[in-house]
């Protein structure tokens, strides 16, 4: 049994990936890509931390397919996250928040990974130190990704980017594995595979990820909700009530709730997942669909909070069961404890 307190048995994501790996060989394609993903949060971690003296705050002069102004660390995150991806040779397939199309792994020789990742969530709060974060997920495809160099040839750039959208574009149901990596006043690691949660934080004397949260299991209701207010005048009633009764103590429990709200997706997620409560970005008259991504942001926080014991729906429908149309598709999102976000979907039906 491993114990944090004794160095010589400390439980380590790598070695939490090898003892997996040995109960389950299926587990070591995931190992490889766990040991890149995590040296590119740890740099990542690092990059952010240092942020303020190494020149890189504000922006980098570029507007994103989003149409965000890019931050210098958008930019920088994401280079270190795809050259770490690609010299797995495990992903064939890897599409990100900040690049307009998916793309081929060229150093690719066992690809059966499809990789999708936001490289830094909450970007705009990291000129204030405030906490921001890098999502992941993992789909996996029967055959390589790869695409034999005789058919490649005769390919136009867009028929390979075509083959390669047809293959990113999966509804959350087809991840086998997610996670993020918060940067804040701990550096958390929190991932599934499919069964359960397991998080991990960065001793910065060890440089290792070490087990602290095994089996993360989310309250089943909490008395926190986290929506940006701001918003509140262009909501659907429904939720315009629903927040105002449970802040009153009107709701279920008859008790007031409180509201927590950092504007870093993986900030309120994590607290959500830890405190319980209730985090969303709904639909607004300004945003049909909201504005959260749900191939990057919403699909494999979704995966995550469920494997924990939570929800995640867009007030009507699963997210995990919604089928992405493009890349950068939005979605209303709405996930916690399951009490909270039953009790939350009945004021929208109403
Ligand atoms: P990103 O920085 O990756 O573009 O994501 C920002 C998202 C998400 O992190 C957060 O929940 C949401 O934007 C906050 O939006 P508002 O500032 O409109 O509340
Ligand atoms: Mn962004
Ligand atoms: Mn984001
Ligand atoms: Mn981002």
């Amino acid at each position: 049994r491993f114990d944090n307190s004794d160095p010589s048995r400390v439980m380590t994501l790598t070695r939490f990936m090898l003892e997996e790996t040995r109960k389950n060989p299926d587990m070591q394609d995931f190992e490889s890509l766990m040991g890149s993903i995590q040296l590119a949060c740890k740099s990542i971690n690092n990059l952010v931390m240092k942020a303020g003296m190494t020149n890189l705050l504000g922006l980098a002069g570029e507007v994103n397919i989003q149409g965000e102004d890019q931050k210098k660390l958008d930019v920088l995150s994401n280079d270190v996250l795809k050259n770490s991806l690609s010299y797995t040779g495990r992903c064939g397939v890897v599409a990100s928040e900040e690049e307009e199309h998916p793309w081929l792994v060229e150093e690719a020789f066992q690809s059966k990974f499809v990789t999708v990742f936001d490289p830094l969530d909450g970007s705009s709060n990291v000129d204030a130190g405030i906490a921001t974060g890098t999502i992941f997920g993992v789909f996996a495809e029967e055959e390589e990704c790869l695409i034999p160099e005789e058919e490649a040839n005769g390919m136009t750039i867009n028929q390979i980017r075509e083959r390669c959208l047809i293959r990113t574009l999966q509804p959350g149901s087809n991840l086998v594995a997610a996670g993020y990596c918060l940067y804040s006043s701990s550096c958390h690691l929190f991932v599934t595979f499919g069964n359960g949660v397991q998080g991990f934080t960065l001793d910065p004397e060890v440089g290792e990820f070490v087990l602290t949260h095994p089996d993360v299991k989310i309250p089943s209701r909490g008395k926190i909700y986290s929506f940006n207010e701001g918003n509140s005048p262009d909501w659907e009633e429904g939720l315009q009530k629903y927040v105002d009764d449970v802040k009153k103590g009107q709701g279920e429990t008859g008790k007031k709730y409180t509201s927590r709200y950092i504007g870093s997706m993986v900030g309120d997620v994590h607290r959500t997942l830890l405190y319980g409560g209730i985090f969303g970005y709904p639909s607004d008259a300004k945003n049909k669909k909201g504005k959260l991504r749900l191939l990057y942001e919403a699909a494999p926080m979704s995966f995550l909070v469920e494997q924990a014991g939570g929800k995640s729906t867009t007030g009507s429908e699963r997210i995990l069961d919604l089928q992405p149309q493009t890349v950068h598709d939005r979605t209303p999102i709405i996930l916690g404890s399951p009490e909270d976000v039953n009790e939350c979907c009945k004021y929208l039906k109403e």
